[in-house]
């Protein structure tokens, strides 16, 4: 008998290439979960939520589509163990958005962390006055996920104010119109949220402070040059302190356990310059992301095979989120003209 698949659903916006914080934060997590054969995993890419706060740019988002799935394919996402899909071609998610907008009132959207948090972020876009399909993104998201009946969802802790918020919504459908959608699950990554090059403890394009999985190598000797170090060690020669040392920092995560060893023994002796320090983090990171890199150049030279397997994952989602939508509507007396 074929074992059942648990049902992973996870995401991005596609509003810029992915970056190292990304890959630790979740692709690395996806890609081992799909390889274990325990899991059945869908990942939207989610123009529709990208544009609630780019709705001014749509060429932005629809630029960065065919980018976001060529990192997915570039680390291992492999499209016959998993489905990626459109969001905007799937409507069902967004009449689904419709139905769950009855369960959740404007004070809790506001009170939403995440959405706090961004909109305090978003003063350019939004200025005092927040639109209605940003403050209700939550309610598309939980519709995102439930649409699929996704039972674990991978993300990084900043999204966990918006999948507890998707588990009301849940409870709420199931208590009024019977039991009918499955409450999902958080998957946290065991890698915390990894920090910037300047140190910032986050990752991010606006920050300037990201190494993306698509940069070439003279875009990461470049990076790396400028990342920040100890700043009390003046002369190569004065006594480092690697707990301050966003180099030392990256090499933890790119260098071998005896690279490391050795060079935060070095620097803390005052016996290796962060110039040679940072030289051979470059080069190891260079080395860590040459397999990624080369997947990717080839689906550059074969942006025909993104748009078929795009299209062929989006069809396959739609089915999914037909079959769902059946049941959501029969639950909810929705069902008219079933059986005639
Ligand atoms: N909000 C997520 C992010 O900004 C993207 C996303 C959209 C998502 N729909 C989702 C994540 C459903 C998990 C599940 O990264």
């Amino acid at each position: 008998m074929e074992k059942k698949l648990k049902r992973i659903l996870t995401g991005d916006r596609p509003t810029g290439r992915l970056h190292i914080g990304h890959y630790f934060g979740s692709l690395k997590n996806r890609v081992e979960m799909q390889n274990s054969g325990e899991y059945e995993q869908f990942i939207e890419i989610a123009d529709v939520q990208a544009l609630t706060d780019n709705f001014n740019n749509p060429e932005k988002v629809r630029s960065n589509v065919r980018e976001v799935v060529k990192d997915y394919l570039s680390i291992g996402i492999d499209p016959n163990k998993t489905t990626i899909f459109l969001q905007s071609m799937i409507p069902e998610i967004a009449e689904l958005t419709v139905f769950y907008s009855n369960l959740v009132t404007i004070a809790r959207l506001e009170r939403n962390p995440t959405v706090k948090t961004e909109l305090a972020q978003k003063r350019d876009v939004f200025g005092d006055s927040v639109t209605y399909g940003f403050l209700g993104y939550p309610v598309s998201q939980a519709a995102d996920i439930t649409c699929f009946e996704g039972e674990y969802v991978p993300v990084g802790e900043d999204q966990e104010p918006l999948i507890e918020q998707c588990r009301e919504i849940v409870r709420k459908f199931n208590s009024i119109y019977g039991e009918t959608l499955v409450e999902p699950k958080i998957v946290l990554s065991k890698t915390a949220r990894i920090k910037g090059l300047d140190g910032n403890a986050k990752m991010g394009k606006s920050l300037g402070n990201a190494i993306y999985l698509s940069d070439s190598e003279d875009e990461i000797r470049r990076k790396v040059m400028g990342a920040l170090t100890d700043p009390n060690r003046i002369k190569k020669d004065d006594l480092g302190n690697p707990d301050i040392c966003m180099v030392a920092y990256y090499h933890k995560l790119f260098s071998s356990d005896e690279a490391v060893r050795k060079a935060v023994e070095e620097c803390k002796k005052g016996e290796r310059g962060c110039v040679a320090c940072k030289k051979e983090l470059a080069e190891n990171i260079i080395e860590y992301l040459r397999p990624i890199r080369e997947k990717r150049a080839y689906y550059d030279a074969h942006p025909e095979e993104i748009d078929r397997i795009l299209m062929e994952g989006t069809e396959k989602a739609r089915q999914t989120a037909k079959e769902t939508m059946k049941k959501v509507k029969k639950a909810m007396r929705l069902d008219y003209f079933e059986g005639v």
